[in-house]
């Protein structure tokens, strides 16, 4: 069953846990006139992010909730990832999201929490999944030799970078690419591919 298109613009949230090009990018496809949606919140696993500076920048809300390493956990949860869903389900309730994008969101969620969510959670992964999962997706491609590589844009399940895709797009690996050319390369299409895919479900086109 589809939850899109809905009858008014869609209220999204962006997780992210770095430098927040992607976030950016969204931040630009999906400004607050925006009727098919607009960003209304930037969760972050970091207090440090340049995503949340981003948001802040953009006047949407940027929440920095912490996924606390074992020996730093409080009484009350079991793991730092039940803190980091209890507290982010909460602020995603608040904000009635209807859409959650993860933008360079380094951790993986809980299946339940994947569940709850299920046809209403997306992410962006720097391969052509299913090849390259998981950690250095771009050294993934230059070890195993591939001539050509890319970005994925996916419905988020219990997995790690599995879920049904959404839609890809591709660069060539040239002679000579390190990490950081190939990541760069398929960066740029990653800018183009995540708003074309989060309009595409918005629209009940997938
Ligand atoms: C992007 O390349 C994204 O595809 C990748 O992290 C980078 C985040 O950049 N995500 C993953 O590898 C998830 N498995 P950004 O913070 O500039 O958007």
């Amino acid at each position: 069953m589809s939850h899109f298109p809905l009858p008014r613009p869609a209220r999204i949230a962006v997780m992210a846990s770095g430098r927040g090009s992607n976030l950016e990018a969204l931040l630009k496809a999906f400004p607050h006139d925006n009727p098919l949606g607009h960003i209304v919140l930037v969760i972050s696993d970091k207090r440090e992010a340049l995503a949340l500076q981003k948001a802040v920048e953009a006047q949407v809300e940027a929440e920095y909730v912490p996924w606390p390493k074992s020996r730093d956990q409080g009484v009350a949860y079991k793991t730092g990832r039940e803190q980091f869903e209890r507290v982010a389900g909460q602020l995603l309730h608040e904000h009635r999201i209807d859409l959650i994008l993860l933008a360079g969101f380094m951790r993986l969620l809980s299946p339940a929490f994947v569940q709850a969510w299920q046809g209403r959670i997306l992410n962006i992964h720097p391969s052509l999944l299913p090849q390259f999962p998981g950690l250095n997706a771009q050294r993934q491609a230059l070890e195993a030799g591939v001539s050509e590589s890319g970005c994925t844009v996916h419905f988020v399940d219990a997995g790690m970078d599995t879920g049904p895709i959404i839609l890809q797009r591709r660069v060539p690996v040239l002679p000579g690419d390190t990490e950081e050319t190939l990541a760069a390369r398929i960066l740029e299409q990653e800018h183009l591919a995540y708003p074309e895919a989060v309009r595409r479900v918005l629209q009940g086109r997938v």
